[in-house]
């Protein structure tokens, strides 16, 4: 399907959000880029990979604030624990891109110039449900049945929405919706897999609003070119990176920025879809900038039926599966598992069982009995075969269709296939191994042996060619061992399926490739994260660390900044009064709270909200409508009581 006729191939990830280590989600998605950039490599094709972070906006400060961090320090001190994890798992990247780079924050200023020069953008006024989570307003539609005090969920996350009404200036995204509907049916194979690009298609004709592009709420971002009360909204910036990253609006890059755009694969999972695939097109469109050849678009890794994320705290941590069955088995793993086209399934017990009978059963276990087996007798150096027998030429006709079958699928980017057709044929070539009973040719056809020997080393290195690209440091081990190394100065793939089966092997007996994972306790427990109704008991010191403490609320304030503060006044008394800022303010009114006694966590690190010391929490506790319920004490008692 894809098309490499310009011979260079450039590829992407999603940047990723630094509010966090790296999870199996981003692992994921950087996984399938770095296998298909590797494919792209083995064919001898110039190669362009492209990952990096997201830096700027309200998640990220947020996240900041409630570190105790500058939004800056706080990014900064997560891109280690990326680059380093990557590195474990081989991600072999061309370049890192931050969106703080400054390269990249120029390129996207002289970018909104260039566009508000062409009457692309302009200046005006917008009202909306905002969704501070994923940085988006929510659509019209999407908010149609919301009434004036309940604003309505975030159809992406789900989670609250709030009115913002703000100066903003606007990307003429209205402009480009017929552009955009004869793109999705000119390019079927824009969009993969197919039946993803409905949703974006009813979505642009359901009608495109103009998109604001800039906030004034917050100023953790690109500053807008000429008008500094604004910040670039972050997708306008994010979006961006993969045309700065090779070069675009740097004069001095222009060739390589010429050599790379457009990019022939973005990668990205299906909850950004619309981003990509309508916002990305239109800036590029606006920008006279040729468009990408395809999005491929993954699903979710679940765990438990869900999707696998922090905020439900089911995360599978990386680093803890690398710790314990290192890089290779689990990038196996995950590119075999998930079908690229649907949500799939993580657990422990799959992991374990793959390792143990594809890796250490069906592939480890077939070179090292070959390997065993020639080194018994003497058999090192295995020279070409000059007559085939049958058996031997009905295996090399099965390994040039798997080669052809195998690139077929890589083309359509169907990893977990190829995977899978590369599996029927190593199953194939155990079975040819086997009926041959080479252990008995060693003896009765010294000859024939050395061919079933020959044979099994051509196989294998078919096989480990294929799946360089998912277990480049294990396949190139297993090359070495039988001495037929990679090239990548040219096509392997095509030389391995017109070559002739007339290669010169040497054979080096290596220890067991893979091993199998020890029967032992599910592990499961130590890789996910637990949620906080498997959290582990605490002990009685534990609890004494939290001092709760009854205080009586004196005064209690609106916060004109904000929908939802309270700044309350509290009555600790031999403890002094206390500034607490609660965002209740939808459930209480101030006289359901003044003069009441509540709960409070006293000795909670002091943070500033908007500008303001907050020292302590006041505890609620949910009811079954979801609204927080005031926690208090059954007959009245003397401030600063401490709860035990
Ligand atoms: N910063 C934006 C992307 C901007 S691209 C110009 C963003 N970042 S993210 O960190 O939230 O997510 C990045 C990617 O990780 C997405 O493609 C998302 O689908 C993927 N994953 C996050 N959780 C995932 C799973 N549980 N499973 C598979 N991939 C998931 O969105």
């Amino acid at each position: 399907m894809h098309d490499q006729s310009d011979n260079k191939f450039y590829i992407t990830t999603p940047i990723y959000y630094v509010t966090a280590r790296p999870h199996l989600g981003t692992l994921y998605s950087t996984l399938l880029a770095d296998v298909l950039a590797r494919w792209h490599r083995l064919k001898g094709i110039k190669t362009f990979f492209l990952t990096g972070t997201d830096e700027h906006g309200q998640k990220i400060a947020q996240a900041a604030e409630k570190a105790g961090k500058q939004p800056k320090e706080f990014v900064d001190s997560f891109i280690d624990s990326y680059q380093k994890m990557w590195a474990e798992y081989e991600l072999a990247y061309d370049r890192f891109i931050r969106t703080t780079d400054s390269y990249h924050v120029k390129a996207v200023q002289d970018w909104i110039t260039h566009l508000l020069n062409k009457g692309d953008i302009y200046k005006s006024f917008y009202e909306g449900w905002y969704c501070t989570s994923c940085e988006t307003f929510v659509t019209e539609k999407d908010a149609e049945h919301t009434t004036a005090s309940s604003g309505p969920k975030c159809p992406t996350c789900g989670r609250e929405t709030h009115i913002i009404s703000e100066e903003a200036y606007f990307f003429k995204l209205s402009a480009y919706q017929d552009r955009l509907l004869k793109l999705y049916a000119d390019n079927p194979d824009f969009i993969i897999p197919k039946e993803r690009a409905h949703e974006v298609i009813n979505f642009v004709h359901s009608g495109l609003k103009d998109l604001s592009i800039s906030r004034t709420t917050i100023t953790w971002g690109i500053p807008f070119p000429g008008d500094t009360k604004h910040v670039t909204y972050v997708w306008a910036d994010a979006l961006n990176n993969y045309i700065t990253a090779v070069g675009y609006g740097q004069p001095e890059r222009k060739k390589e920025f010429a050599q790379w755009w457009p990019a022939d694969v973005h990668v990205l999972g299906k909850d950004i879809i619309r981003f990509h695939a309508v916002y990305w097109p239109a800036f590029l469109m606006a920008s006279d900038l040729p468009l990408p050849k395809h999005l491929l678009v993954h699903g979710w890794i679940r765990v438990d039926q869900q999707k696998m994320s922090k905020s439900s705290g089911n995360a599978v941590d990386p680093q803890a599966l690398y710790d314990t069955y290192g890089a290779e088995p689990v990038r196996y793993y995950l590119m075999r598992q998930m079908a690229i086209t649907h949500d799939g399934d993580f657990s422990i017990e799959d992991l374990e069982q793959r390792i143990s009978s594809d890796l250490a059963n069906d592939l480890g276990n077939l070179l090292n009995r070959m390997s065993s087996l020639a080194h018994k007798h003497g058999l090192i150096d295995v020279p070409p075969v000059a007559v085939w027998e049958q058996a031997a030429l009905d295996l090399r006709d099965e390994c040039w269709s798997m080669l052809e079958e195998v690139e077929d699928y890589m083309s359509d980017f169907l990893v977990h296939m190829a995977l899978a057709r590369a599996w029927k044929f190593i199953n194939t070539t155990n079975a040819y191994f086997h009926a041959q009973e080479p252990w008995k040719l060693a003896h009765s056809n010294p000859a024939l042996f050395a061919q079933v020997i020959s044979a099994t080393c051509h196989s294998l290195r078919a096989i480990a060619s294929v799946l360089w690209p998912v277990m480049p440091r294990k396949m190139e081990e297993l090359l070495t061992s039988i001495n037929a190394p990679l090239n990548q100065e040219y096509d392997t793939l095509e030389n391995l399926e017109l070559g002739t089966w007339d290669t010169y092997f040497m054979i080096h007996h290596i220890p067991p490739l893979f091993k199998k994972p020890e029967p032992k306790e599910p592990q499961e427990s130590k890789m996910v994260e637990k949620t906080s109704e498997q959290a582990n008991h605490i002990t009685i010191d534990d609890f004494t660390k939290v001092e709760l403490l009854v205080g009586t609320i004196e005064q209690c304030e609106v916060v004109p900044q904000s929908e939802k503060l309270y700044k309350l006044q509290v009555n600790f008394g031999d403890k002094g009064m206390r500034q607490i800022l609660s965002g209740v303010r939808a459930s209480f009114s101030v006289d359901d709270l003044v003069h009441k006694q509540g709960v409070f966590v006293f000795n909670l690190k002091p943070r500033m909200m908007l500008g303001m010391p907050s020292e302590g929490m006041m505890l609620f506790a949910n009811g079954a409508d979801g609204a927080p319920k005031l926690v208090t004490v059954a007959v009245h008692v003397p401030n600063g009581t401490r709860l035990k």
